[in-house]
């Protein structure tokens, strides 16, 4: 069997508040395959942020407690532009509240991460995003500010700016958790049609009904991923 595109191996991170740590993940573990879709469940402030956070190299766990492995390479270790890229090009993030900056209009927003260090580029990700955003039914809106737009149409440039470098995985927190049902589900079909296209998707949610689109599901409870059995990544060599 080929080795898992994303693994995590005993992530503990904890955080400090004045005098008092407060750990949240206490030895997570989890193998992501190529082109799978992989939900994580969690009630709120079960860390699920957290964890994405780490996976897409936002955030860092604890020193020497655990580890993250992209195609089997530990992201630990690796050369700063290494590491630029894989935050800009392997991983594509979308943030629990959109994080849209308001003074840019929605084109812009959507290729900001051409623009940073390990990015595909300006006019290359302008064309990829104009086209996604056409694809999303934004095309109209291209000139528009975030205030102007609904929570959906937020989402999908939100949607449209993690895919600006074509990234392998997409990494999204809650991407229907501010929205109506319709809409959240049209988020959901639109995610579904970029995983049909070789995407590999991990999705934090608190709702089982929505986990339920993904490939298969995990649930993070006291800081532990539970993952159905047979599917624990291998223990480290
Ligand atoms: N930067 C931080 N500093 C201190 N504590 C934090 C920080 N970020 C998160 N926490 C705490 O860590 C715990 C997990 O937070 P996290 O945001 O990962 O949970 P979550 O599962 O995403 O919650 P939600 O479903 O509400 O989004 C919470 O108790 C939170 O208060
Ligand atoms: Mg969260």
């Amino acid at each position: 069997m080929s080795s898992p595109l994303l693994e995590a191996h005993d992530l503990h991170k904890t955080y400090r508040l004045g005098q008092v740590d407060v750990p949240v993940l206490k030895g997570c573990s989890l193998a992501v395959s190529r082109g799978e879709w992989l939900a994580v469940l969690g009630s709120s402030g079960s860390g699920k942020s957290t964890l994405l956070h780490l996976l897409g190299g936002l955030d860092r766990p604890d020193s020497g407690r655990g580890e993250i492995r992209h195609e089997g390479q530990p992201l630990e270790g690796r050369s700063a532009r290494a590491f630029d890229r894989y935050r800009a090009q392997t991983v594509g993030f979308v943030f629990q509240f959109y994080h849209l900056l308001p003074e840019l209009t929605v084109l812009e927003n959507a290729m900001l991460p051409g623009l940073v260090p390990g990015g595909i580029g300006a006019a290359p990700a302008r064309r990829r995003v104009s086209n996604l955003l056409d694809r999303f039914g934004l095309s109209h809106r291209l000139n528009h500010r975030p205030r102007e737009l609904s929570g959906g149409e937020r989402q999908r440039t939100a949607i449209a700016r993690a895919l600006a470098n074509d990234p392998q995985i997409l990494l999204a927190d809650e991407p229907t958790g501010n929205l109506d049902a319709h809409t959240g589900a049209e988020i959901l079909d639109l995610l579904a049609e970029a995983h049909q296209s070789g995407l590999t998707i991990v999705m934090v949610t608190h709702d089982q009904q929505i986990a339920d689109r993904a490939d298969r599901d995990c649930r993070l409870v006291d800081g532990v991923l539970s993952v159905a059995e047979g599917t624990e990544p291998a223990p480290l060599a």
